[in-house]
C-alpha cells in the first residue's frame, strides 16, 4: 500500500484515519508493552507511528521501565521517546526497522540496554548513538553497511554487538571516543580496516577490551589496524590470514589472547610472538608446517595453545623452552615420531593431546624428564609397542589415552592392572 505520491497528497492530507494505517503497512497492531522488574505493567496500542511511543507510555511512573515494541516500525524519529521518565530498556527486535534519526536516544538516562537487533538498518549516521551512557547495544542482524564516522562518539558500554551486518570496511572515525569492554564485529565481510579504527577505543574498565573479528575476510595482522595499548583479547578466527609478519604484534602490548583459528597460516615466524605477554594461543585449523627456531622464546605466560588441525611432521621439544607450564593440543596433525626428551624444556605440562597424528615409534628416553602431567592423550595413532617404563617416573593425575592404537596386549599384560590404576585406557586389553 503506497499513500504518498506527490499528485495527490491533498488526498491523502484528507485521509488522516488511511495515513496512520500506512505507517503499519503490513496491518499488524504495533504494541508497546512495558516491563518492569520482569512482568508486564502493561500492554499500548501505538497508534500513529513509532513518533507516538512516547504517548503511549505513563509518564509518571516511578518504576523503571522496559519498552518492548512488537510489530512493525519503519523509522525511529528525533523524538519517538523523549521524555519517558525511568526508562531503562528499549527492545526492537524484528520490528522492520530502517531508519533511525540522530538524536533519537538522546538525555535518556537511566536507558541501560538498548536491543535494536534483527531489523533492516543499512545506514547509521553520524550522532546517532552519541554521549550514552549504557551497558549493551546490540545492532545485531541488520542490513548495516555503512557505519559513518562519529555515529558512536562518546558512547560508553560494556558490549558493542554489530554481528551479522554487511560491512566490509570500516573507517577511522567510526569508534571515535568509544568506551567499552567488548567490540563484537563477527560475522560480517569486512576486509578493509582503516589504520587507527581502533585506535580511539578506551577501556570501560580495568578488564581491558576485547575485539572479536571472527568470520570475516581480513587478511593481515596490520599493526596499524590493531594499535591500541588497552586491547586484551583479539579473535580473528575464520579470517583469511595466511601470512605473519615480524612486529605483527607490537602495538598490542597487553594482548593475553589471541585466536587465529581457522586462517591459511603456514608457518610460525620468529619475532611475532616471542615478546608478547599472550598466554592462551589458538593458531588451530590452519596449514602450518614449520614453527621457527625461537617463534615462541620468551612468551613467559603462555599457558595454553591449540595448535591441533594444521600439518606438522615433528614434535620439536624447543617451541617451549622457557615455560614453566603448558597446556598443548596438538591433535589432527603428521607428527611421526616422539623423539628422545621430547618434554625436557618445560617444567610442568598439565596437558598434551596428540590423538590423530602418525605416531608410530616412541622413544625409550621420550618422556625423560616429565616430573608431572594431568593428562597424555595418544589415541588413535599408529603406536604398536607401549613400554610400560616410559612414564614410570611420571606423576600421571588424570589419564593417558591409548585408545585407537595397535599395541599388543600381551606385552603389557603383566603391568596392566597398575597401569590402570595410573588411569591408562586402553580400547582393547
Ligand atoms: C498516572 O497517570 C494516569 C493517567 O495518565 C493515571 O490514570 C494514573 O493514576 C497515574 N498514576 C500515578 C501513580 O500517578
Ligand atoms: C521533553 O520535556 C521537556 C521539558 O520537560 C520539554 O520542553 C520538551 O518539549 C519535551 N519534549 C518532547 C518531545 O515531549
Ligand atoms: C560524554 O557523555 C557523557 C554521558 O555519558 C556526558 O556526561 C559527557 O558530557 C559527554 N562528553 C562530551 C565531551 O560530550
Ligand atoms: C555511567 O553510568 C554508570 C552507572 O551505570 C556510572 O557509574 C558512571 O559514572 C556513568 N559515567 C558517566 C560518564 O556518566
Ligand atoms: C567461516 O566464515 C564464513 C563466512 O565468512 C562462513 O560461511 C563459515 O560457515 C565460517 N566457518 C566456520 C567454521 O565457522
Ligand atoms: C598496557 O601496557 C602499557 C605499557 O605498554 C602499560 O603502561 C599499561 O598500564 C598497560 N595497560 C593495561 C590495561 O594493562
Ligand atoms: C577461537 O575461536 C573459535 C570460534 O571462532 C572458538 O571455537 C575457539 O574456542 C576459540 N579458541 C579459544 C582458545 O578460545
Ligand atoms: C624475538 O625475535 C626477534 C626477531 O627475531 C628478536 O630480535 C628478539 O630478540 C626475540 N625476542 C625474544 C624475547 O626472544
Ligand atoms: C624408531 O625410530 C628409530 C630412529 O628414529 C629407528 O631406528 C627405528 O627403526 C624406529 N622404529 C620403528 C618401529 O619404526
Ligand atoms: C596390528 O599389529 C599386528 C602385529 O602386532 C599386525 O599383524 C596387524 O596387521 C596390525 N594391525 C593393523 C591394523 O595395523
Amino acid at each position: 500500500m503506497k499513500c504518498f505520491s506527490n499528485k495527490i497528497v491533498f488526498v491523502c492530507f484528507s485521509l488522516v484515519l488511511t495515513l496512520t494505517l500506512c505507517n503499519h503497512e503490513n496491518s499488524a497492531t504495533t504494541t508497546c508493552r512495558l516491563w518492569s522488574a520482569r512482568r508486564i505493567i502493561a500492554t499500548f496500542t501505538v497508534t500513529g507511528g513509532a513518533d507516538k511511543i512516547k504517548d503511549s507510555c505513563p509518564r509518571n511512573s516511578t518504576e523503571k521501565k522496559t519498552i518492548e515494541i512488537r510489530g512493525t516500525i519503519k523509522t525511529l524519529y528525533e523524538d519517538s521517546v523523549k521524555n519517558i521518565t525511568n526508562l531503562f530498556k528499549i527492545d526492537l527486535v524484528k520490528v522492520g526497522l530502517e531508519k533511525i534519526q540522530p538524536g533519537t536516544f538522546k538525555d535518556l538516562s537511566p536507558l541501560m540496554d538498548l536491543i535494536i537487533q534483527e531489523n533492516k538498518l543499512k545506514t547509521l549516521k553520524t550522532g546517532t548513538f552519541v554521549n550514552l551512557n549504557v551497558s549493551f547495544l546490540s545492532l545485531r542482524r541488520n542490513f548495516i553497511s555503512v557505519l559513518q564516522p562519529g555515529v558512536f562518539q562518546n558512547l560508553s558500554l560494556y558490549q558493542l554487538a554489530l554481528e551479522e551486518n554487511r560491512l566490509t570496511k570500516i573507517a577511522k572515525g567510526v569508534f571515535q571516543d568509544v568506551s567499552l569492554t567488548r567490540l563484537s564485529l563477527d560475522q560480517n565481510g569486512i576486509s578493509r580496516l582503516e589504520p587507527g579504527v581502533f585506535a580511539s577505543l578506551h577501556p570501560k574498565n580495568e578488564e581491558g577490551i576485547s575485539l572479536s573479528l571472527s568470520d570475516n575476510k581480513i587478511e593481515r595482522l596490520d599493526p596499524q589496524v590493531f594499535d591500541n595499548k588497552d586491547i586484551d583479547h583479539v579473535n580473528l578466527g575464520n579470517n583469511s590470514i595466511s601470512i605473519l609478519h615480524p612486529g605483527d604484534l607490537n602495538n598490542l602490548p597487553n594482548l593475553t589472547r589471541l585466536n587465529l583459528t581457522r586462517n591459511r597460516l603456514k608457518e610460525v615466524p620468529e619475532g611475532v610472538f616471542n615478546a608478547s605477554k599472550i598466554v592462551i594461543l589458538d593458531l588451530s585449523h590452519n596449514q602450518i608446517s614449520v614453527i621457527a627456531n625461537g617463534a615462541l622464546d620468551g612468551m613467559k605466560g603462555l599457558w595454553y595453545i591449540r595448535i591441533h588441525h594444521n600439518q606438522l611432521k615433528e614434535w620439536d621439544s624447543r617451541w617451549f623452552r622457557g615455560l614453566s607450564m603448558i597446556k598443548i593440543f596438538a591433535s589432527n596433525n603428521y607428527i611421526e615420531t616422539i623423539p628422545e626428551g621430547s618434554f625436557v624444556e618445560v617444567q610442568e605440562y598439565t596437558a598434551v593431546d596428540l590423538a590423530h597424528n602418525q605416531i608410530r615409534n616412541i622413544s625409550d628416553g621420550a618422556f625423560a624428564g616429565l616430573k608431572r602431567l594431568r593428562s597424555l592423550d595418544l589415541s588413535y595413532n599408529k603406536i604398536r609397542k607401549w613400554k610400560i617404563e616410559f612414564l614410570e617416573k611420571v606423576m600421571i593425575q588424570e589419564n593417558v589415552d591409548l585408545r585407537g592404537n595397535n599395541i599388543s596386549c600381551s606385552e603389557i599384560e603383566s603391568g596392566i592392572q597398575q597401569l590402570r590404576n595410573q588411569g591408562f585406557i586402553f580400547d582393547k586389553c
